[in-house]
């Protein structure tokens, strides 16, 4: 069994040092200390509605591989992983010279272990940011591999049968989500990978820019492999969510007795 802590916060745009803060306060309310997965949102510290690309490169943060100094928000989440001595994954923008992606990182042990770049952006993501150009992301962890998935990601089911054909036994799932169908949907994502979904999504409006107004839906969740609802917050409240899960529940692809939902695949006949 793993500890996981989910963080669903309401962000105030651009106030990143404030909403670390209240990040770090939300957290201060855990009852496990050493949790071995923590999942922050999509763009959790920086806010979502950009209205230039120029916003974006400027809250763009150096994620500190290439031995540069990373940002903040970097720097946050490297703390925060030293300091539960697990994993913690949470997006952010994040800049590499003239480009900058929608990103979320992998930390453990106060030291970034992966940066994944979302590769499906979402509406006027496409202007703000550089889609990123993969690979998708695995990590090797104590509790097999993690995978990571950013928001609308999950509308193209490609991504979470790639990741769990790669061995995901979690997928953690940084969202901004506005539709009010990704809940319900992420439960058959996680059914049809028989794998584990962390879903941390924010809750609050934006309306920036003359941009139509934005509102944050909340209901970050976590679901089994089965298709449980494990946990799930509220619509509207900053909160922060705890639970056990077993992820070696993830191994095992069969949907009843004789049906194995990887042995039973079909690539041949699918489209490319
Ligand atoms: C989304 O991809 N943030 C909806």
């Amino acid at each position: 069994m793993i500890r996981v802590a989910l963080v669903q916060n309401a962000p105030i745009f651009g106030d990143v040092s404030g909403n670390l803060s209240r990040v770090r306060s939300l957290l201060a309310t855990r009852k496990e200390s050493s949790p071995d997965l923590v999942v922050l949102p999509e763009l959790f510290a920086s806010g979502y509605q950009f209205v230039s690309r120029q916003e974006a490169m400027e809250l763009g943060e150096p994620s500190g591989e290439d031995g540069s100094k990373p940002g903040e928000t970097v720097s946050f989440l490297e703390a925060l992983s030293r300091e539960t001595g697990g994993w913690v994954v949470g997006g952010l923008p994040i800049r590499r010279g003239s480009r900058v992606f929608n990103s979320s990182i992998v930390a453990s042990g106060g030291t970034v272990r992966a940066v994944y770049d979302k590769t499906h952006l979402f509406e006027a993501e496409n202007r703000w940011f550089d889609r990123g150009e993969g690979p998708l992301c695995l990590v090797e962890t104590p509790f097999g591999k993690l995978g990571v998935m950013i928001c609308f990601d999950w509308l193209f089911p490609e991504v979470t049968r790639t990741l769990a054909l790669g061995g995901a036994t979690v997928i953690a799932h940084p969202v901004n989500w506005v539709l009010p169908f990704g809940p319900q949907g992420m439960i058959l994502r996680s059914v049809e990978n028989r794998v584990f979904s962390v879903t941390a999504n924010r809750v609050g409006e934006e309306s920036r820019g003359g941009l139509p107004a934005l509102r944050y839906i909340g209901s970050s969740q976590v679901v089994s492999p089965a298709g449980q609802i494990l946990a799930r917050a509220s619509g509207s409240a900053e909160e922060l969510l705890e639970l056990s899960i077993d992820p070696d529940l993830s191994r095992d692809k069969r949907v009843v007795e004789e049906s194995d939902f990887f042995r039973q695949r079909r690539p041949e006949l699918y489209a490319r």
